[in-house]
């Protein structure tokens, strides 16, 4: 299957869907990677705080696929972004994945009250002018983190990796994305399971008129709204269910019936707030 790709600002092409590995034991990371990559994803996301980039290393080691049929992303822990200390914690990373780059490198939060976040920003700067990612970004940044970073550095991230999921869309962030040229991607894009999606009628109710299943409708409600996507599993069958999502297509109203899903007072988020995590 040729998954679609999205064009970063970098020039690189991202597959649309990948294979997150969040919560994913280290001791079961190098299987579970093992059996996406058998099932046909090409594009993981791990992260160092994740514990288990040993694990997605092994596996990407083992599958014999070149490397440039891959998609790796990792990202920079809070605790890192201080000094130097990020292009210590990319050189670990790059070793526990037994990699010489990575294709995407994000900072994990903007913790703003420890103001470090544009220190981070510039060293992955630096980072990815040294080769070691390909493209650079970050995850769980506001338009007010966005926009300093881009007034104290002149770069404007590739990504930004939002929660994102029908109960929480944050317009105001996939705004700034829009015009600013960054990508977003959805982590938590079943909704981490803690939101009742699957039993609402606009999933359900295009899960059986395409006789798809409820996070089938899910993934594919993102692809069709232009998100880079990567839900999680450790069951094989739904890493296959996950991956089997382009021979059918939402009407334009389904989607717009499951945009309205997003309460808009912001009580569809299942993880942190980005200014409460410091
Ligand atoms: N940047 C950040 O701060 C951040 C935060 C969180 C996540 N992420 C990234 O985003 C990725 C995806 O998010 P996530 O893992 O938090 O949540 P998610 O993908 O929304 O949901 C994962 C949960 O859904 C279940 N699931 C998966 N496929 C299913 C299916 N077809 N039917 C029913 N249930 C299904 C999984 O259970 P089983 O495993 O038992 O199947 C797991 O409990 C992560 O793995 C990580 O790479 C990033």
């Amino acid at each position: 299957m040729n998954v679609p790709t999205v064009t970063l600002n970098s020039g690189r092409e991202i597959p649309q869907l990948g294979f997150g590995v969040f919560l994913v034991p280290a001791d079961e990371a190098e299987k579970a990677v093992t059996e996406a990559l058998e099932v046909g994803y090409r594009h993981i996301d791990t992260a160092a705080i994740y514990k288990n980039e040993e694990g997605v290393g092994a596996a990407i080691a083992k599958s014999g696929i070149p490397r440039d049929e891959l998609f790796i992303t990792t990202k920079l822990w809070n605790d890192r972004q201080a000094g130097d200390e990020p292009h210590a914690a990319i050189r670990e990373s790059l070793d526990k994945l037994g990699l010489d780059h990575v294709d995407l490198y994000l900072t994990h939060w903007p913790t703003p009250e420890k103001d470090t976040y544009v220190n981070a920003w510039q060293k992955l700067i630096e980072i990815r002018d040294a080769g070691l990612s390909t493209s650079i970004g970050v995850s769980n940044h506001l338009p007010e983190h966005l926009d300093r970073l881009v007034k104290e550095t002149g770069v404007v991230p590739a990504i930004d990796q939002i929660e994102l999921h029908p109960a929480h869309q944050q317009a105001d962030v996939t705004a700034w994305a829009e015009a600013n040229g960054t990508k977003i991607e959805s982590w938590g894009p079943l909704g981490q399971g803690k939101y009742p999606l699957f039993e609402n009628p606009a999933v359900a109710g295009a899960a059986d008129a395409h006789g798809k299943s409820p996070a089938q409708v899910v993934i594919r409600w993102h692809l069709q709204r232009g998100f880079v996507v990567f839900p999680k599993s450790v069951r094989r069958e739904r890493m296959a269910q996950n991956f089997d999502v382009f021979d059918f297509e939402l009407s334009a109203d389904e989607v717009r019936a499951i945009d309205a899903i997003d309460p808009g007072d912001g009580s569809g988020r299942v993880g942190a707030h980005p200014l409460e995590l410091n």
